[in-house]
């Protein structure tokens, strides 16, 4: 699996070139993007990017790999952005969150003129929710109604726990409620809800945000576009 995520991420660098500020994504299919661009730096084949990570641990990684990096206030406008994806329909419609940082990636996402998701084909569903729990970043304050009203939306909710049973905090410092909605027919509906809530931050359903998804199996890589 880990190869094909490899591949997947070292197409998706082929759609970088010189002075491009790069949206820098979350997760063990994104660093083999970071990787890639950081050895096209450092070989001089890459010149004048920077990048802006999306999240604490992938700016410590594009940090520890050498990759020159701004922010949205220096640079709110990013010209690629290359993220992994949690399960992928065939209508480009995503989840994400699975690392906690889904906020970041979809403020990421939406100041990108290009966004370009990666994955191996475990990741592809007919419908969201076959595989995959909606992740939602709520404020502590009020959590226990704001699951009250996820759970009326129909979703099973779970408050994400560590290894060590406390509770999984984002980088701005709050909670992820994974929501098992079963099969999602109507993403749009339920992400409509949610974005209606005082104390739901944002939900994981990333929906008309990918350009494109590059997608790595055992009989190659194929691309989803609209
Ligand atoms: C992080 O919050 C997520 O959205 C990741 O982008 C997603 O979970 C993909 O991660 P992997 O590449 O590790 O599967």
């Amino acid at each position: 699996m880990s190869e094909f995520k490899k591949q997947a991420a070292e197409k998706a660098v082929e759609y970088i070139t010189n002075n491009m500020v790069i949206g820098l994504g979350h997760g063990s299919t994104s660093i083999y993007a970071l990787r890639k661009i950081a050895l096209l730096i450092r070989e001089g084949t890459l010149q004048n990017v920077r990048g802006i990570p999306c999240s604490r641990q992938t700016e410590a990684e594009a940090r520890e790999l050498g990759i020159p990096l701004t922010s949205l206030d220096e640079t709110p406008i990013i010209d690629i952005t290359i993220d992994g994806a949690d399960e992928i329909d065939s209508r480009l419609n995503m989840i994400k969150g699975g690392g906690g940082a889904l906020l970041r990636e979809k403020i990421v996402a939406q100041a990108s003129k290009t966004c370009i998701y990666i994955a191996d084909e475990s990741k592809c569903s007919e419908f969201l929710g076959e595989k995959w729990a909606v992740p939602v970043e709520v404020l502590p304050f009020g959590e226990r109604s704001s699951c009250a009203f996820l759970e009326s939306l129909g979703a099973h909710v779970t408050i994400r726990r560590k290894a060590d049973g406390t509770k999984f905090l984002t980088d701005q410092l709050n909670l992820i409620a994974d929501c098992n909605f079963g099969i999602i027919h109507s993403p749009k509906a339920i992400a409509v809800a949610m974005k209606s809530r005082a104390g739901i931050v944002e939900h994981g359903l990333f929906i008309g945000i990918a350009s494109e998804i590059i997608i790595a199996g055992k009989d190659g890589i194929r691309t989803l576009k609209h």
